[in-house]
């Protein structure tokens, strides 16, 4: 029996997308490397350091470590400054609708996030009060398509895999997803995608589907 849904936040409950492209486009430009929005596209799930390593694949110029903290911190700094507008208006169609709708069936909501800067959105957004659980890239030492955050996530609900469904957008959350033995419902780019148990068009496809 399904007790608790775990979210993934970017391109699930918020399209940050953008966001991020123009954070990684900065970087792109500043060290004169191709990056275009099919790039941009491989980066989602990823973490911050993986999509750097991702966008430096495309340079011949061999960075060290330290080179990559510094590109990676500037990057971050950037995408933060431009969540500074973020409000509840950016909640992709049926989000608030979706989690609404979820409690009042006494649900155990969770986010599984990647990202380390998933706390500040989520404030952003105004919608913690609606989550049992929050893991994010802070709690987590291996990133997606490992399924070390969605794990966590059931074990900090108290539930087990077989108790819990993840919503996802991105290829490497479904196989994470997939690795810890749980229903998956793509949305986006994760719709079609072959592990995806079922794809959707919108969240409001699962208001009296859940
Ligand atoms: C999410 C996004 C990715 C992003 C990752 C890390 O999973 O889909 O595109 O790279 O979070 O985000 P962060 O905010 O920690 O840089
Ligand atoms: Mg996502």
């Amino acid at each position: 029996m399904i007790k608790g849904i775990i979210f993934d936040l970017d391109g699930v409950i918020v399209s940050t997308d953008d966001l991020h492209y123009l954070g990684w486009k900065m970087i792109a430009n500043r060290e004169n490397i191709h990056f275009d929005k099919t790039i941009n596209h491989q980066l989602r799930g990823v973490s911050r350091m993986e999509s750097l390593n991702i966008l430096l694949n495309h340079s011949f110029k061999v960075y060290s470590q330290t080179e990559k903290m510094q590109l990676a911190s500037m990057k971050n700094d950037y995408y933060v400054s431009l969540l500074g507008n973020l409000s509840q208006s950016d909640l992709l169609p049926g989000a608030l609708e979706l989690i609404k709708y979820l409690k009042r069936k006494n649900y155990l909501l969770a986010i599984g996030s990647s990202s380390k800067n998933a706390s500040i959105i989520i404030d952003k957004l105004n919608i913690r009060e609606y989550f049992n659980v929050i893991v994010d890239g802070n709690d987590i030492s291996n990133s997606k398509p490992h399924p070390e955050v969605f794990l966590t996530a059931a074990n900090k609900l108290g539930l087990t895999s077989a108790e819990c469904v993840v919503i996802e957008d991105a290829v490497t959350g479904i196989d994470a997803a997939k690795a810890a033995n749980m229903i998956t419902y793509g949305i986006g780019s994760a719709k079609n995608y072959e592990k995806t148990d079922f794809g959707i068009d919108s969240l409001y496809d699962l208001i009296d589907t859940l």
